[in-house]
């Protein structure tokens, strides 16, 4: 662990004066030296258009981008032509929506999502369903935060075509049966979107052994830079899609009325590409496959546990979702009785413990819980079991600190 942590630079500073105790890992991640290192190469050495110049430095730029695109894609068990570069994952589900949800959904058909998704897997597919008379439906987790198979044998109908889930929600933490939701979606003729920016950063995910339509993840939850996001989609959907952004690079040919376009992937690429962003991407890809997910796991899970055990033993504090860590990556959201998310948030900050509070771009969950706001804590790699102690700690002092009284400290 301790020289894992020397990987992150950042890790050392303080925060009002205390140790730095990073646990908003869901929001992003902290960034180890082998990804500062690579983008940092990458300008020294690479830097050039990708895709445009007939020198020698733009042939190194177009092969570090594309060397990039294959190195995500075996990360994802995918082809190359099947990874496209966007800035985030909103981008890349905007991108589905736009190119795919508006060209192929008409009047009366559905969409299913989960009330769980964060705003970027939910807004996108509202302005889909009011351009073309879609239908969105909901599944509705059961009071552990599950989707039950009644659930999603319900609402995944012969209506259905297309679903939109995350593989593991930004509040809960928990990850949803995807095999059920792949089999029923496939019965009934629907294609599925799964959203992963919070289950790559804390699992292997194979999309081919998932059998998902289309997957996508931001880099900078998973250790690589901001600004850099991918699109995994099928290559025969990817290629009867049209262009979401149109412009530089991603066309065959243009005249005065008319275009044709590049083949996938490159008819969704329009513009200059971040290739520093994807050659951070990379090392972070690397960073990780050298720790390993079943370390990776292991150590997620002790984490997990001792944070789990240690919540519920403090009164006045209810954690959200499944209390068993097997259900859990990487997230628990919690609130403390009469203390509003945000105070508890500041009262941590102030002892050096960095936790996200609010709605967490997920307000139809919220209304779900019947709550407006909750605190979210979230956990990587680097951080220890120490940390953990010190943040239980901490919220331990919460209410006292809002002066509740020593009788009803925590
Ligand atoms: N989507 C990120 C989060 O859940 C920002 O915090």
């Amino acid at each position: 662990m301790k020289m894992i942590r020397d990987d992150f630079p950042i890790l050392t500073v303080t925060e009002n004066d205390k140790p730095l105790i990073y646990l908003d890992n869901a929001a992003t991640t902290s960034k180890p030296l082998q990804v500062l290192r690579a983008v940092e190469a990458y300008y020294r050495h690479d830097n050039a258009n990708p895709h445009r110049g007939v020198y020698e430095l733009a042939a190194r730029a177009t092969k570090a981008h594309e060397d990039s695109r294959t190195k995500v894609a075996e990360f994802l068990n995918a082809s190359p032509d099947e990874i496209i570069f966007t800035q985030n994952t909103t981008e890349s589900l905007n991108l589905i929506a736009y190119s795919y949800g508006m060209e192929f959904l008409g009047e009366g058909d559905e969409i299913v999502l989960s009330v769980a998704e964060h705003h970027s897997n939910l807004v996108p597919w509202q302005r889909v369903a009011k351009r073309t008379g879609a239908k969105l439906v909901y599944l509705y987790p059961d009071s552990k935060g599950h989707l039950t198979e009644e659930e999603l044998n319900q609402k995944i109908t012969s209506r259905t075509r297309l679903v939109a889930v995350g593989h593991v929600s930004n509040v809960l933490g928990i990850e949803i049966p995807v095999s059920s939701i792949v089999r029923l979606a496939h019965q009934n003729g629907a294609v599925v979107v799964l959203d992963c920016a919070q289950s790559a950063p804390h699992m292997q995910v194979d999309v081919k052994r998932l059998d998902v339509d289309f997957a996508a993840f931001s880099g900078h939850k998973l250790y690589g830079p901001m600004g850099i996001g991918v699109l995994y989609g099928r290559k025969e959907l990817l290629e009867k899609m049209p262009p979401f952004l149109t412009g530089g690079d991603m066309i065959g040919s243009v005249h005065e009325q008319n275009s044709t376009y590049a083949e996938v992937p490159r008819r969704f690429e329009a513009g200059t590409r971040n290739v520093g962003g994807e050659v951070g991407l990379a090392a972070a890809i690397d960073y990780l496959q050298s720790i390993g997910w079943e370390n990776i796991k292991a150590h997620e899970r002790e984490l997990m546990t001792r944070a789990l055990e240690g919540l519920a033993k403090i009164p006045h504090v209810t954690v959200y979702g499944d209390l068993s860590p097997d259900k859990r990556h990487g997230v628990i959201s919690f609130n403390v009785e009469d203390v509003h998310p945000h105070d508890t948030a500041t009262l941590l900050d102030a002892d050096g413990i960095t936790v996200r509070a609010g709605h967490h771009c997920a307000q139809p969950l919220m209304e779900y819980l019947k709550i407006n706001a909750c605190v979210r804590v979230s956990f990587a790699v680097y951080n220890t079991a120490e940390e953990v102690e010190a943040f239980l700690n901490s919220l331990r002092q919460v209410r006292r600190w809002m002066g509740f009284g020593s009788e009803s400290t925590l």
